[in-house]
This record gives structure tokens, C-alpha cells and sequence, in this order.
């Protein structure tokens, strides 16, 4: 039978929150593994343009809910990167998602890749409130939030930017952010295209 009003409402809560303790749990795991030097990364060729558009796809449903625009900019350069998709796309989903979750409604935000000369950079950009003064050093250190209580309305454990670095660490990578001209924030990472990874 149909699930209608009331009830699927409560199942659809009831799915969130079996969400974010996957995505708890899943972060957790991450970490651990990170600190004993544990995450080994699957590395193979990869499109570029599979990983910006499959950060897209995966969080078509999120931009929807926080009613915003999730746009990739110009035009993806055609070429491939050895690095693990998964975990590219676990960093890049984390940059989509924090942009989308600190944007005001109705607002823009943009992926965008382009080629530099030993690499490919990925650009996340949003036009939400920038980053906090007091977190700016710290930021992708562990636990480290704005709003850390209890009752935060967007969510999230404060693990995100902390994986997000390692994992890029892991490729031989740079990760970073700055201020958006206008008002936001750019985050950004850059991966070698040769070189791959060293194996953690
Ligand atoms: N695009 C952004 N704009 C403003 N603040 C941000 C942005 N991205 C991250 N932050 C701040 O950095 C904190 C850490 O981000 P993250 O490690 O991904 O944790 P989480 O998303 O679980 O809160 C966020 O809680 C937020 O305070
Ligand atoms: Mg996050």
C-alpha cells in the first residue's frame, strides 16, 4: 500500500537520520583509518569530467532541498587524472556540499576544473558568508565548526575538511580556499596528472 501524510513524512525523517549516521559512521571509519596511516588509495585513469559531473549528479538532491543552483562552469577539460575516483569525488562532495549548505537560499554555486601545468584544479565556489575569522587557521583540522552545538541546523560532524585534506595529501595535492571577490568563498584542490600517489 501507499505510504501518504503523516507516515511518509515520518519515514522520510526516519531515512535522514539513517543517513547521517551512515555519513557519521562512514567519516569516523575515515578517520581512524587516516590516523594509522590505513586508507590506501585505488588509483586509476580518470576523466576529469566524470568526477565534476558525478559531484553534480550526487548532490542534485541537496541543492534542491537548500534551493539552490548547482552549476558547472565553462568548459571541463578532456583529460584524465590518476587518482581514486570514489575519494575524489568523497572531497569534492564534501566542497559541493559545505558550499550548498552555507549558501543562502536561492543563490549559485559553481564547480568548475581546469588544467594547469602539472595538473588539473578543481574549483567550488559559493557566495554564502565566507569563512569565519576565528576558523580560518584551523579549518581543516578536526571537529572544527562554526556552529558546533548541539542543535546546528545544517548538520555535519566538522570531519569533512579534515578527510577532504588528507585524501588530497594522499593524491600529492594542494588543497585551499580564499575569498570569493563579491562575497563567498572559492575552495579549491589541485592533483598532479603524473606522479600519481603515494600509497598511504
Ligand atoms: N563554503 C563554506 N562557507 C562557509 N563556511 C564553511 C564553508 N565550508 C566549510 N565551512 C565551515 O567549516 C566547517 C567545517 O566544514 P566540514 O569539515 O566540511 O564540516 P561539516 O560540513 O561537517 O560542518 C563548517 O562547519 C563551517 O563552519
Ligand atoms: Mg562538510
Amino acid at each position: 500500500p501507499k505510504i501518504e501524510g503523516r507516515a511518509a513524512e515520518l519515514v522520510a525523517m526516519a531515512m535522514r537520520n539513517a543517513e547521517r549516521l551512515e555519513s557519521l559512521v562512514n567519516d569516523l571509519l575515515d578517520v581512524e583509518k587516516l590516523g594509522g596511516g590505513r586508507l590506501s588509495l585505488a588509483v586509476d585513469d580518470v576523466e576529469v569530467s566524470e568526477l565534476v559531473d558525478g559531484t553534480v549528479e550526487a548532490n542534485h538532491g541537496f541543492a534542491k532541498r537548500f534551493e539552490v543552483a548547482l552549476e558547472i562552469e565553462g568548459e571541463t577539460p578532456s583529460v584524465a587524472i590518476p587518482c581514486d575516483a570514489g575519494r575524489v569525488l568523497q572531497v569534492l562532495d564534501n566542497l559541493v556540499s559545505n558550499a550548498i549548505k552555507y549558501s543562502p537560499k536561492g543563490d549559485r554555486v559553481v564547480v568548475r576544473a581546469a588544467e594547469t601545468e602539472g595538473g588539473v584544479r578543481f574549483e567550488v565556489e559559493d557566495r554564502g558568508d565566507g569563512i569565519p575569522e576565528a576558523l580560518r587557521e584551523r579549518i581543516f583540522g578536526r571537529f572544527i565548526q562554526a556552529d558546533s552545538s548541539d542543535r546546528r541546523e545544517k548538520g555535519g560532524t566538522g570531519l569533512g575538511l579534515y578527510i577532504a585534506n588528507s585524501l588530497v595529501e594522499l593524491h600529492g595535492g594542494d588543497i585551499g580556499f580564499g575569498d570569493r571577490p563579491g562575497g563567498g568563498t572559492i575552495f579549491w584542490f589541485e592533483l598532479p596528472k603524473k606522479v600519481p600517489y603515494r600509497k598511504a
